[in-house]
């Protein structure tokens, strides 16, 4: 094992491979109640593992879902999916992944990004590029690695589509109405504020409805009765129905979220009564569960947001120990853009 020698790891410079760290665990489901912030150890990293020192950790939805049991999880576990940091130490065989570099990873498992440290398999880890800051990592690996497999593979859209995408100034929404509006579609936002609005405006939506406005019926006018060719539904159980309805002939509903609760089970005869419709329901992990299919994703993400195309819009930023806090705000709708947890 090769470590870094600094203050904070002069134990490991000491050859004591264990290290106390503080991190959130949760040992039961329920409310934001449940995160507790603690110390715990973490060893020395085994074969292909890196230890990482968090310099920051994205907040995200799914981090809800597995803290209430939405997405049935073992316990005790810690949460958080997404992060960027530094590798502190490498384990034996850990190839093009040094000690001193920066990383960051969108993960499914182990949960363990709400930590100020952890191991992670070095097969997860990206490194970063010196134009792309810390916070910017975390705050884009989940979310900019779903726009990216949402808008090129989910539903391929092409120069000139309509779309309808919700929670359009949200995390994933304003990184996905930036890359749509990019690939030349014609973005329809949905988001429940004013102040929501004009920010989906301002970064690539053509046009943005509240959701408390008749959707469908806007959706007619706009695509001149048509319907568009997907939508991104990440709200869930409150508005499948609505989102089939503002489709096209042949269109595809992409159902990618939970924010109101899971869809419940439909029948397939509403798909024909519609226009011959698809339906998905996809999860990044099967977009980025293979090693080239991650790197060819994290190469678009990454000149994307290099290159100016795409701002990564972070508006919150919690301590890690205040996590529960920014849990509730995400919840409440209280957010826009991104949110970062700082260790
Ligand atoms: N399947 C996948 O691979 C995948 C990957 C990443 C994220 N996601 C999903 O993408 C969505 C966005 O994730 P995010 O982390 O970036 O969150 P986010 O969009 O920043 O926050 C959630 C947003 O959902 C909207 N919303 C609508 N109805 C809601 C309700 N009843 N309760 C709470 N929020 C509601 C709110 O926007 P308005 O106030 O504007 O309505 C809220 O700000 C989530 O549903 C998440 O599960 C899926």
């Amino acid at each position: 094992m090769r470590a870094f020698a600094n203050d904070t790891h002069v134990a490991l410079a000491r050859g004591k491979f264990t290290l106390m760290t503080k991190a959130i665990r949760i040992d039961e489901f329920g409310g934001p109640e449940v995160l507790r912030f603690r110390k715990v150890e973490i060893g020395a990293p085994g074969p292909g593992q890196v230890r990482v020192a968090h310099t920051a950790i994205g907040l995200n939805m799914i981090d809800v879902y597995f803290r209430n049991g939405l997405y049935p999880i073992g316990l005790p576990s810690g949460l958080g999916s997404e992060a960027a940091g530094v590798v502190v130490a490498t384990g034996e065989g850990v190839d093009g992944i040094e000690v001193g570099q920066r990383v960051a990873y969108a993960s499914p498992a182990p949960l363990d990004g709400y930590s100020e440290e952890r191991l992670i398999d070095a097969r997860l880890l990206l490194v970063l590029p010196d134009g792309i800051g810390n916070e910017a990592a975390a705050a884009m690996m989940l979310k900019g690695l779903t726009s990216w497999y949402l808008l090129t593979r989910s539903y391929r859209v092409e120069a000139g589509d309509w779309i309808v995408l919700y929670a359009a100034a949200g995390g994933v929404g304003l990184i996905a109405s930036q890359w749509a509006s990019g690939l030349g579609a014609r973005v329809i936002g949905i988001v429940s504020t004013e102040e929501k609005r004009a920010l989906a405006l301002d970064k690539g939506c053509e046009h943005v409805l509240l959701a408390s406005d008749d959707v469908v019926g806007r959706v007619r006018e706009l695509t001149e009765g048509k319907g568009v060719a997907a939508v991104y539904d990440s709200v869930g159980r409150d508005t499948f129905y609505q989102s089939l309805d503002c489709l096209r002939r042949h269109g595809v509903m992409v159902s990618f979220g939970n924010a109101s609760g899971a869809v419940e089970p439909f029948a397939p005869l509403e798909l024909t009564k519609r226009g011959s419709l698809y339906v998905t329901r996809p999860t990044l992990w099967d977009f980025v569960g293979e090693r080239p299919d991650l790197e060819r994703g994290s190469a678009a993400l990454f000149d994307a947001v290099s290159s100016g195309r795409i701002h990564i819009d972070i508006r919150q930023r919690y301590p890690l120990a205040e996590a529960a806090t920014a849990q509730v705000d995400l919840q409440s709708r209280a957010t826009v853009g991104s949110t970062v947890l700082l260790p």
